[in-house]
């Protein structure tokens, strides 16, 4: 897809903020630091759009991105990381699952995992509870420029056998440094588009 326009829309922290109207809507999630905000960044090919950083919990809010006026791309909060109090663990559980339960505009969920090494428990809690809603999910195994091609296939097995990946869901080999995948991972979002 050739984006043009991408721009933020708002950044929510609870349901009143969402925007109105009916985009199909792509949220992402995936644990802290994992590269969610870099995925949304090189499939719109923009450097900073969604802020980025090399230390986790960058994302605090449902950052709401309108692409091409054609879709929005929910940047997500990433779960796992240590330094948060339970307080705050307990409110971010909260807004998320408030949104991916009540959201009619929600097509997928984008649920990132690094390729490199199997999906942590909290990735398997994620998946279990995307399936449990029938939310349809696009697994993408991100950082591939770290680890040599010949392995990708070995460790693509390992992740759909941790997730007990449903076949109904696809999973690309994505790099948000190279930008191997991107095509594909439109081409998944473009199924869920209409
Ligand atoms: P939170 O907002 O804290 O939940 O993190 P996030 O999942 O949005 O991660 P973010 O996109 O901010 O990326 C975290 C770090 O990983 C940054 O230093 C990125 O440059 C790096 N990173 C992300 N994707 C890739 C990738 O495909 N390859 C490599 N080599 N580094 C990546
Ligand atoms: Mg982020």
């Amino acid at each position: 897809m050739k984006v043009h326009d991408a721009h933020l829309v708002i950044s929510a922290v609870k349901q009143e903020q969402y925007p109105e109207g009916n985009l199909p809507e792509f949220a992402l999630a995936g644990r802290s630091n994992v590269g969610k905000s870099s995925f949304i960044n090189k499939m719109i090919n923009r450097k900073n759009l969604a802020r980025t950083s090399s230390k986790p919990g960058k994302t605090q809010t449902l950052n709401f991105y309108n692409i091409n006026d054609q879709l929005h791309f929910v940047d997500v909060p990433g779960y796992g990381f240590a330094k948060v109090s339970k307080k705050e663990r307990e409110a971010w559980g909260k807004m998320i699952e408030t949104y991916l339960t009540t959201r009619e505009q929600l097509r997928a969920v984008i649920l990132i995992v690094d390729l490199r090494h199997p999906p942590t428990s909290d990735d398997c809690m994620m998946y279990d509870f995307l399936k449990h809603y029938e939310i349809p999910t696009i697994v993408i195994a991100t950082k591939a420029d770290k680890i040599p091609k010949g392995k990708w296939q070995k460790h693509v097995k390992i992740t759909k056998e941790t997730l007990h990946l449903d076949p109904e869901d696809d999973l690309v080999i994505f790099s948000s440094e190279t930008g191997q995948g991107k095509d594909e991972a439109w081409k998944c979002i473009l199924k869920y588009m209409n």
